[in-house]
């Protein structure tokens, strides 16, 4: 089967789908080749992300890597959900198709953009190493040291 119980499962039914109207983190980020967007609402609370909720317009890899991804970092500090990897994702979900890794990049970007605006919201500054380089917020700075 191209598709494993787990992808499956999570496409069909989805955890966290919805809005979080005073979130304190919103993250959204697309793909410019599909077209698919995700968007990613977290609560914080002493550093701890309480609740996390998505909207996904996109293929079903897409929902099904940001429904799991919501379940990984629920309940974890924001350190933890910084260190989620689209790798820890895939494999969270018993594996994906080659051509569909991608749609699990977008899960653990828009993780990370959710956390960059809580810290932007926040006035906290952050490890850009985090972000890897194309995402990383701060990218023109490092444009300027490599110049
Ligand atoms: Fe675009 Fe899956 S095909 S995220």
């Amino acid at each position: 089967m191209l598709y494993s119980e787990k992808v499956m499962d999570h496409f069909r039914n989805p955890r966290n789908v919805g809005e979080i109207p005073d979130a304190d983190g919103i993250g959204e980020v697309g793909n410019a080749k599909c077209g698919d967007i995700m968007r990613m609402y977290i609560k914080v609370s002493d550093n701890i992300i309480t609740d996390v909720k998505f909207m996904t317009f996109g293929c079903g890899s897409a929902i099904a890597t940001s429904s799991i991804a919501t379940e990984m970092i629920k309940g974890k500090s924001i350190d933890d959900a910084l260190d989620l990897t689209n790798k820890a994702v895939v494999e969270a979900l018993g594996g994906l198709p080659a051509h569909k890794i991608h749609c699990s990049v977008l899960a653990e970007e828009a993780v990370k953009a959710a956390v960059k605006d809580y810290y932007d919201k926040n006035h906290i500054t952050y490890d850009c190493s985090k972000y890897s380089v194309g995402t990383c917020p701060c990218i023109h700075e490092h444009d300027n040291i490599e110049q």
